[in-house]
């Protein structure tokens, strides 16, 4: 995996943390909270194990755990792993639960273990899509469930935020250019969307779902989240927040679910 990746989830691992609590940052908690629905709703059973690669702050480990299953949570960011430690401490899901330090193009885990594996909103940081769907089979049993989140490419509003980005990262670099240097949003340029050194990739949802067949999979069912700019929080924060609970609705009109920013695929393994 990419350094810089881990390096830059450690440092935002507090952050993560903060952006599932809804009175710190509603914008940002509805979006990731959504996502742990859809993906409880999709892992309707809690029969066996099932690993959440890339567990972040152990949001969806916890729910997990709670539901019954046993739950691996591996990530490569160590802060995370903290975190996602400290989330759970002292609670009786923790028996439950296995944390591991670890990457996901490289588990270093059993073949055929899992009934289940998620892979929630990683993917995107990734170079490329091969090692980690070759590694997500291995540690999958024949007919056990594949959930995977990515951003979607088609979304209007993240094609919007990203031509905005687009336009905010010249206007620095001319800023920058044109004080000789004096004048660097720093705060601004440490935020992901600003950044060059670290891979965020979109993808398009009828390509990854192709992907992921041709790698053993077939598609179960594929589900879309979050209607809204995510610039527009920083402009007025409670209007997004509104704005994006009410979006949500969006996802049930056939006509408007795939501008969803975010997309949700399940899939299981055949044998
Ligand atoms: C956007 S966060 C999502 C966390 C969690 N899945 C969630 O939905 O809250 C992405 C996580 O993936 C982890 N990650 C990125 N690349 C990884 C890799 N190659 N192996 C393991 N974890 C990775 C990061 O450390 C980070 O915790």
């Amino acid at each position: 995996m990419q350094r810089t990746v881990q390096a830059y989830f450690d440092d935002a691992a507090e952050s993560y943390h903060q952006a599932y609590q809804t009175e710190q940052d509603p914008f940002r908690a509805h979006i990731f909270l959504t996502r742990v629905r859809l993906v409880l709703e999709l892992l309707r059973t809690s029969q066996g194990r099932v690993l959440d690669a890339g567990c972040g702050p152990g949001v969806l480990v916890a729910e997990l755990a709670a539901r019954g299953w046993d739950v691996w949570g591996l990530d490569a960011a160590p802060a995370m792993l903290a975190q996602a430690r400290q989330r759970v401490r002292g609670t009786v899901e923790a028996q439950r639960i296995h944390w591991l330090l670890g990457d996901v193009e490289h588990l270093g885990l059993g073949e055929q273990v899992f009934d289940a594996v998620v892979c929630a909103g990683v993917m995107e940081y990734l170079e490329t899509d091969e090692a980690v769907l070759r590694e997500l089979r291995r540690v999958l049993k024949a007919g056990g469930t594949l959930i995977i989140t990515v951003p979607n490419a088609c979304s209007p509003f993240n094609l919007c935020d990203r031509f905005l980005m687009t336009i905010a990262r010249g206007a620095a670099h001319m800023a920058a250019w044109v004080t000789k240097g004096r004048y660097r949003p720093r705060q601004a340029s440490e935020r992901l969307a600003f950044r060059r050194d670290l891979v965020d990739r979109h993808y398009l949802p009828p390509r990854l779902d192709q992907m992921v067949q041709r790698h053993g999979f077939q598609k179960i069912s594929g589900r879309y989240q979050s209607y809204f700019s995510s610039l527009s929080k920083y402009l007025w924060p409670s209007l997004a927040f509104r704005l994006a609970q009410k979006g949500e609705a969006l996802s049930r009109i056939p006509a408007f679910a795939w501008w969803g920013t975010g997309y949700v695929a399940q899939f299981v393994k055949c044998a």
